[in-house]
């Protein structure tokens, strides 16, 4: 098979790592090949495609024979790259333009969570600021303010007081900060509790729900400071029993496909839902339409079987009488966990600087003992004229240890990320914390089984997995 991957961070990294080990890809062509662990991995786009250029990317993928292209970020899938460029031969791994909505427009997503009586925080719509001050005045408790549109991870508030609030209306509504993604905005109740991220493939009528992540976004250790990108993430995430994935499953992922169905529109690809385990169940933060960063990273160091074969399958269109396509292939994940922790450039998430030499991944790769292992995942990284690997993005490194257990999983991410130097490297060493000091109260029976099929309209008829034990 002949694959495009679009996008160049640590996530598409990871996918890339993963396809790479398909007997049945041919050949991998990249948009990013800048990153310097993507290169080795495929061969680099030709400057003549260009993500804002369908036309050209349509005749290009038709030149080269595209058989499957993989959609990593959320900015081309809500653009309508697959719309654009699949065909009766050609496939595309993500969601059409209509179903990205659900998380490129978060007035759309909180309405269909609202028809589908699915679990959020309460929230009301505004465009005009003077309207959303009056509301503000009326509701003195914490809230959070969001963009509607997207606004690369920065367009969400969480507010304490009012004043707080006020002035993210102002710089939505008024000052236009985030131009047409804060054009429309959501004040919503603080939620307070875990945040642990649901992913899950689905392709129309076939559901497999992922075992579960947790990401870590503030950047300080004790969840500290700004929010970034994402310091790290573990899974599987023990926040979750069994029966809370279950009721996850039952009143979140299946009626969010179900309501799209309703409204025209298939879903295919990732469903990822950030959730908050509140007091009175899980509710929904947010949707996404793609893999998580850096919970991709993590999923794909645990993930069993052929990656190539499972996009496709996901990204097929169902047949009459034979709806679901995922229950026929092969999907597992390793029962070790893996643990990704995030090595920064100093001074992110706010300005930091690039072109720092990057040393001792190898070491880092060689320091497992036995039944261990570390994989290297490169978000920032490029070569320079000198072809030194170095560092060009705030997030550089997703160091991810495979291990027996999260502590020691987490001790060797951070063991390995003690190998790795660049002027300036830092990163949390407290991923997957909380989950250790409350280890103690799990019991052997809240373990969360591997991933298994469902079929969004036989809910309660779950299919085992071929291939799980
Ligand atoms: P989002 O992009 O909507 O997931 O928001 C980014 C982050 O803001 C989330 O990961 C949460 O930490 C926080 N957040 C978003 N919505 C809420 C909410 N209703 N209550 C509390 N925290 C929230
Ligand atoms: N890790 C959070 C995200 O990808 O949205």
């Amino acid at each position: 098979m002949r694959v495009l991957l679009v996008g160049g961070g640590g996530r598409e990294h990871a996918i890339a790592w993963k396809l790479a080990q398909s007997p049945r890809l041919g050949k991998l062509w990249l948009t990013h090949p800048g990153n310097g662990g993507l290169a080795p991995l495929g061969d680099p786009c030709p400057p003549e495609v260009d993500l804002r250029d369908v036309f050209r990317m349509q005749r290009w993928c038709d030149r080269e024979r595209i058989d499957l292209v993989v959609v990593g970020p959320e900015g081309p899938l809500a653009e309508g790259i697959t719309d654009a460029l699949a065909t009766d031969s050609r496939l595309v791994f993500g969601p059409t333009r209509d179903a990205a909505r659900i998380e490129a427009d978060k007035s759309f997503a909180k309405q269909l969570m609202r028809q589908a009586a699915i679990p959020t925080a309460e929230a009301r719509v505004f465009t005009d600021a003077a309207s959303a001050r009056v509301y503000l005045e009326a509701h003195d408790e914490p809230c959070v303010v969001k963009a509607a549109g997207l606004a690369a991870g920065k367009g969400v508030f969480v507010c304490e007081t009012p004043d707080e609030a006020l002035d993210a209306v102002e710089r939505m509504l008024v000052r236009r900060e985030f131009g047409e993604a804060g054009a429309i905005i959501l004040i919503e109740e603080k939620l307070t509790g875990q945040e642990v991220s649901v992913l899950a493939l689905v392709a129309g009528r076939s559901i497999w729900v992922l075992d579960p992540c947790q990401d870590h976004k503030p950047v300080g250790e004790g969840d500290t400071g700004p929010n970034t990108g994402g310091m790290g993430a573990y899974c599987p995430a023990r926040v979750l029993d069994q029966p809370m994935l279950q009721t996850i499953q039952r009143e979140i992922i299946v009626p969010a496909v179900d309501a799209l169905r309703r409204d025209g529109i298939e879903y295919r690809g990732v469903l990822y839902a950030g959730l908050m385990i509140t007091a009175a169940g899980p509710k929904v933060l947010e949707f996404n339409c793609r893999f998580g960063d850096p919970e991709c990273q993590a999923l794909m160091a645990r993930f069993q079987g052929d990656l190539l074969e499972v996009l496709w399958a996901t990204s097929a269109p169902g047949k009459p009488g034979r709806p679901g396509s995922l229950d026929e292939v092969g999907l597992a994940f390793d029962p070790r966990t893996a643990c990704c922790v995030v090595m920064c450039s100093a001074g992110y998430p706010g300005h930091y600087e690039t072109g720092k030499v990057i040393t001792g991944i190898e070491q880092a790769e060689a320091l497992p003992g036995p039944g261990q292992q570390v994989i290297v995942f490169h978000a920032g990284t490029t070569r320079n004229e000198a072809g030194e690997l170095v560092t060009s993005g705030g997030r550089v490194l997703g160091v991810t240890a495979l291990a027996e257990d999260l502590r020691a999983a987490r001790d060797l991410a951070n063991a390995a990320c003690d190998r790795i130097h660049f002027d300036g490297a830092f990163h949390r060493r407290d991923i997957g914390s909380r989950a250790l000091s409350e280890a103690s109260r799990l019991t052997a029976s809240t373990t969360i089984r591997a991933a298994a099929p469902i079929s969004s309209s036989v809910v309660s008829r779950e299919r085992p997995n071929r291939i799980d034990p």
